[in-house]
């Protein structure tokens, strides 16, 4: 015979466990979560069934069942009452991620907590940072990188002091990774980990969020610190950057669309790799599905897509289902 003999490793379901390369553990899971003041509140997102805006109390419930499927980690959201040009809600000892935090610590024990540092949720005008006119040309208005950083790290140092295991920023500024590190350092949370979204893509699928936290920009778009979708080696130089800047953990956000700067960040770095299935992502998914289980073989195989990409973790809105799924399925 002068050909290989390949669907031997296929022949039946024990040989092909035997073989499989991926296994996708509800260890990898991190399940989001949106946090708004108040009591007993519970509001339906409409572009994403299933998923809530949760006061405290049912925030803790949520969790106490997530955490009885076996995930072990979450990233909080806040959604504020006040918001202004300055984000001054966003440090707040009192703001909503802070007592979210420390009513989960109080409530749950060893949840690890990830907690999302940006300015979007807490500006006026929705941008990830501080407003400024440009001193030259038409005086547009831009986001000024170096004064949002002295944002992110106070946002980061409040999440800390309110007992946050990875603070995670978001706004794509340079530098944002040294400076959170910076303040940690300076006030001995040194143990306390960083989470760099890293290579974050200004992307159509954040739709369905921009909903969940009324955060559409008001003037411009994102696109002057967000990625260009065109580019690949510039995320590259992005990772390396936070790398040296002190990130734990480097994020690819989506997912989805971008398997290849997750490919190739894997080869090229030996550090830990999260990837963000983001809201649109979720929301695709969820109309495409006719059936519960149609659904389940097909989250399963697109979260496995991710970590075979080289995820080490995935941040998805089907965290409580798929670790539910990964159960019940048979590949
Ligand atoms: C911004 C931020 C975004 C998301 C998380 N943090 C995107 C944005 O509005 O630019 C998107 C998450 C999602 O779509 O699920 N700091």
């Amino acid at each position: 015979m002068s050909f290989t003999r390949q669907r031997r490793l296929r022949r039946t379901q024990q040989i092909r466990e035997l073989f499989s390369q991926t296994q996708l553990s509800v260890k990898d899971l991190i399940m989001p979560y949106f946090v708004i003041e108040g009591v007993n509140k519970k509001e339906r997102i409409k572009q994403m069934p299933g998923i809530y805006r949760l006061s405290l109390d049912n925030l803790i419930k949520d969790l106490q069942e997530a955490k009885s499927l076996g995930i072990k980690a979450v990233l909080l959201f806040g959604i504020c009452r006040q918001k202004d040009e300055k984000a001054t809600s966003s440090y707040s000892e009192t703001g909503i991620v802070q007592k979210a935090i420390r009513a989960i610590r109080k409530n749950i024990k060893d949840v690890v907590i990830i907690t999302d540092v940006c300015l979007c949720n807490y500006t006026s005008h929705g941008h990830c940072g501080i407003a400024k006119r440009t001193t030259h040309g038409n005086r547009q208005l831009t986001i000024d990188n170096d004064k949002t950083i002295e944002i992110l790290s106070k946002i980061a140092l409040s999440h800390t002091q309110a007992g946050t295991d990875f603070v995670a920023p978001s706004a794509m500024m340079d530098g944002q990774v040294k400076a959170l590190r910076e303040t940690l350092d300076r006030n001995h949370f040194k143990d306390i980990g960083i989470l760099a979204y890293s290579a974050k893509y200004a992307s159509n699928f954040y739709d369905p969020f921009r909903e969940v936290l009324n955060s559409s920009p008001q003037f411009g778009d994102r696109k002057t610190y967000q990625m260009d979708f065109r580019n690949s080696d510039e995320a590259l130089r992005e990772i390396k950057h936070d790398i040296e800047e002190g990130a734990d953990i480097v994020m690819v956000k989506p997912a989805l669309t971008y398997l290849d700067i997750i490919a190739r960040a894997r080869r090229l770095y030996n550090i830990p790799i999260a990837a963000y299935s983001v809201s649109g992502e979720y929301t695709m998914l969820k109309n495409y599905a006719q059936t519960e289980d149609e659904e389940k073989r097909l989250v399963l195989e697109v979260l496995t897509s991710i970590k075979r990409a080289g995820a080490d973790m995935i941040i998805t809105y089907y965290a409580k289902e798929a670790a539910k799924w990964i159960q019940e399925v048979r590949y």
